[in-house]
């Protein structure tokens, strides 16, 4: 047999590792993968520095000015290698139909065919990197443990700050634990004696985000960047467990958590769906603007919620992250003052530009100093001027340029962010980036029409993944990249939460939908958005408090103009107007659209979408 050993590779098991499946699992990666050294990362602060030096040694970080941006470092990528590539990404169930009609889907055995040759000897000259992880707090019941096995110093160090990465995952992992094999390569292995070519080793023309749920396994190759990477994130947090979910009774949904406090003290927990790049980040920090004096938002996560039902019959959430892979571009003082608090120091930023003093831009950071900075190295290490923008268009940073960064970084971290048995949930809120058509705010009237409209959920598209850009698509409940199995068994799994937590008497949050993103007809934002989301949010606690009567539309419950906390802004009805009427015409188009929507899905879509679908349509033709 091919065994490590043989070819003499050391696997140099850690004592503390004592778990038969995972020591044999990286003997046989070893054996397919051939790498030049195997290391074992243990999580600790001077294992997180050493690497990054190494990083610095061989041009892939660039360490930022430590007066400027302390402890803090710049990646650039492959101009090929930017963003997720959903059409790379890949459900590989026994049947097709489990995939559903909305994923890439390849026979198991099939795909194991086609990966192994790839696989095989696609680390040589590199190190293969051992990378233990939480997703959740260490030995919550919600919690789970993943593996990472990479040959990119640049995916360990971003899971040091992105999972609870290290050591005592051993611990809860015990001889026998569960865990997520997730197999990670760049997809660029090194002849004897040659060394790289370029600071971001990945593969150009061949990449496979690839996930096996029946088994549980994650296998990606040729990407080093972001979703594509990091496994423990999208490919684990979402697409596999989505299928756990499934399968145990409780939910794994792209959604921030965050807590909301009013001046007498009570807390709600918010959990929000908005597609990749449509707001989380920035409404999981909202600072609240004048007219909110004694209110405070707080972050338990940005991008990732677990939720499961309890037996108090409320559903719990957990953040499983714990750090943010959060958009640059956009980000200010003014928009985000806690992310920006939250990135001065201990930062890894990937595709921002560089300043000549040794510090980080991005677009939308004029807003801040007043101006554009004269001259930077621009995301792909080329000079950059306003004039040479103002010329050819070119961006300093990639519009889908990140930051990683601790979670202990935010300084609007929520108490409860840790806590192993999460915070209970008040209210659900969908939202997509709409230019017309679909209003500010509007609340279900029950569960099955939230349901419906979180799965009839449109959105412009956005940089955050490889491909066309500004093109409406319909993106149920913001997981149409992130499910790990058939979309209509999905909305069933969500139908079936309702009956679920009824029969434990309990009622269920009630469900919200927003839109930030109307444009008037000069194509500018109406609502001023950001911080001013506030005043949504409050109304929706009105509401849970029964405090709002709001007014019946087509689509949900509305607020009033009265019914807004104005103070502090000026917005007239006339503009409140713009950002809510519903346009009967408009409404027409958009239910054919959902009508399409449910025609491509409609192997096991639950019958109740269509009749909610029906009675919309009967309300529309007797408005
Ligand atoms: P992922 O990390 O890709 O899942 O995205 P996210 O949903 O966390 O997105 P993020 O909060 O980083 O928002 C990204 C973009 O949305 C930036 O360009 C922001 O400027 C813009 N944005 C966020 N909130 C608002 C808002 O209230 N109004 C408007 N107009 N833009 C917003
Ligand atoms: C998203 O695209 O929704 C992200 C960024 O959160 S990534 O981790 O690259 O998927
Ligand atoms: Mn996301």
């Amino acid at each position: 047999m091919n065994s490590p050993a043989m070819q003499g590779l050391d696997l140099n098991v850690p004592a503390h590792v004592k778990n038969a499946r995972l020591i044999a699992w990286v003997a046989d990666m070893a054996a397919l993968c051939k790498p030049e050294r195997i290391y074992w990362c243990d999580g600790s602060q001077a294992e997180y520095d050493r690497l990054c030096q190494e990083l610095v040694d061989a041009g892939s970080f660039i360490k930022l000015n430590p007066a400027k941006r302390p402890g803090s470092f710049l990646a650039r990528t492959d101009p090929s290698d930017v963003a997720r590539v959903e059409d790379r990404t890949f459900i590989c169930s026994e049947k097709q139909e489990d995939a559903g009609p909305t994923n890439n889907w390849m026979a198991p055995a099939e795909m194991r065919a086609t990966l192994n040759p790839l696989f095989d000897g696609c680390m040589k000259g590199r190190t293969m990197y051992v990378v233990p992880f939480s997703m959740g707090p260490l030995g919550s019941h919600i919690a789970h443990i993943g593996i990472e096995l990479t040959d990119s110093a640049y995916v360990a160090v971003n899971q040091k700050l992105m999972t609870r990465m290290g050591k005592a995952v051993y611990d809860v992992l015990g001889t026998d634990g569960d865990f997520v094999p997730c197999m990670h390569t760049v997809g660029a292995p090194l002849a004897a004696g040659e060394k790289d070519q370029t600071t971001w080793p990945c593969n150009p023309t061949t990449k496979y985000i690839v996930h096996f749920p029946e088994t549980r396994e994650i296998w990606s190759y040729g990407s080093g960047y972001g979703g594509n990477a990091l496994l423990g994130k999208k490919c684990f947090a979402l697409r596999i467990a989505s299928t756990m979910g499934r399968a145990q009774g409780w939910l794994a949904e792209h959604m921030l958590i965050l807590g909301v406090t009013n001046p007498q003290g009570r807390k709600y927990h918010v959990a929000a769906a908005f597609p990749s790049a449509c707001g989380k980040t920035n409404f999981s920090m909202l600072v609240p603007p004048a007219g909110f004096e004694g209110w405070k938002v707080t972050t338990i996560g940005d991008d990732i919620a677990w939720i499961k039902p309890h037996a108090d019959g409320k559903l719990y959430a957990i953040n499983p992250e714990a750090g943010y892979f959060g958009v640059a571009p956009g980000t200010n003082t003014l928009s985000n003052p806690n992310c920006m608090a939250s990135l001065n120091e201990n930062v890894i930023f990937t595709n921002v530009a560089l300043t000549d003093d040794g510090d980080v831009w991005w677009e939308g950071m004029e807003q801040d100093s007043g101006s554009k900075p004269a001259h930077l190295i621009d995301w792909q290490g080329k000079d950059w001027t306003p004039e040479i923008a103002k010329e050819t268009g070119a961006k300093a940073a990639h519009p889908n340029a990140r930051f990683t960064v601790a979670a202990t970084n935010n300084p609007a971290l929520d108490s409860q962010w840790d806590d192993p048995n999460g915070v209970a949930i008040d209210a659900f809120i969908f939202g997509g980036r709409r230019s017309t058509t679909v209003p500010l705010v509007t609340q279900a009237r029950d569960w099955t029409e939230g349901v419906y409209m979180a799965a009839t959920m449109g959105s412009e598209t956005t940089a955050a993944a490889f491909g066309a850009q500004g093109v409406v698509r319909r993106d149920p409940f913001a997981m149409l990249p992130f499910c790990g199995y058939n979309m209509s068994d999905y909305f069933q799994h969500w139908l079936d939460m309702e009956h679920k937590l009824e029969s434990m008497g309990h009622t269920l949050p009630p469900i919200f939908c927003v839109n930030w993103f109307r444009k008037n007809a000069e194509g500018k934002f109406v609502w001023p958005g950001f911080g001013e989301n506030m005043r949504v949010l409050k109304w929706m606690i009105d509401r849970i408090e029964g405090q709002a009567q709001g007014q019946e539309t087509l689509f949900g419950t509305a607020p009033t103009y009265a019914e807004i906390n104005w103070t502090g802004l000026d917005f007239s009805a006339e503009q409140f107007n713009t950002v809510t009427s519903i346009d009967k015409a408009a409404w027409q188009e958009e239910l054919k659209l959902h009508g399409t929507h449910f025609e491509q899905l409609a192997y096991h879509l639950p019958p109740q979408l269509l009749e909610t679908r029906q009675a919309l349509e009967k309300r529309l033709a007797e408005a």
